[in-house]
């Protein structure tokens, strides 16, 4: 698997933290797509970084930081194809994938500290979508397909 990370700011922190993480206890292969410096970011930047990464096939998952978690889940999912979901405790890791078969999760830096956050990026890295609410999921990407042509 690889997975790419991003984070604003206010998450570097977490992002790093995470990022020596998942490269230490796993052999899944990391991307970091930044930030690296305490310098202002603009969260949607990263967010569509990690996002376009995924819809171009170039990553399976993604991991997204940021002060709350919610403004990367929110820039990320409107890039089309992607389900991103917030998500700062184990059960809602693994049904995010489980029953979403969300590309991304993220987090809140502000939020979660580094044990919950280890916690929750396990359950969602070991769990994996086999088709469970796949009528519901399609209809998501259904509608979504469908407003894009009604846009051109
Ligand atoms: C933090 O307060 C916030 O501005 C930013 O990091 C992000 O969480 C936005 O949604």
């Amino acid at each position: 698997m690889k997975i790419g990370l991003g984070s604003d700011h206010n998450a570097l922190h977490l992002k790093d933290y995470i990022k020596a993480y998942i490269e230490e206890t796993t052999d899944i292969e990391v991307v970091d797509y930044g930030c690296y410096s305490e310098d202002e970011v603009d969260y949607p930047d990263v967010a569509f970084e990690v996002a376009e990464a995924i819809g171009e096939e170039k990553l399976d998952r993604g991991i997204l930081f940021c002060g709350t978690g919610l403004g990367v889940a929110i820039a990320a999912n409107k890039y089309p194809g992607i389900r991103a979901a917030t998500t700062h405790d184990v059960y809602s890791a693994e049904r995010a994938q489980l029953s979403n078969n969300a590309q991304i999760i993220t987090l809140g830096a502000q939020i979660v500290g580094y044990e919950v956050a280890k916690k929750v990026v396990d359950a969602y890295l070991t769990s994996f979508w086999a088709d469970g609410s796949k009528r519901k999921v399609d209809k998501i990407i259904e509608k979504e397909q469908e407003l894009i042509k009604k846009s051109r």
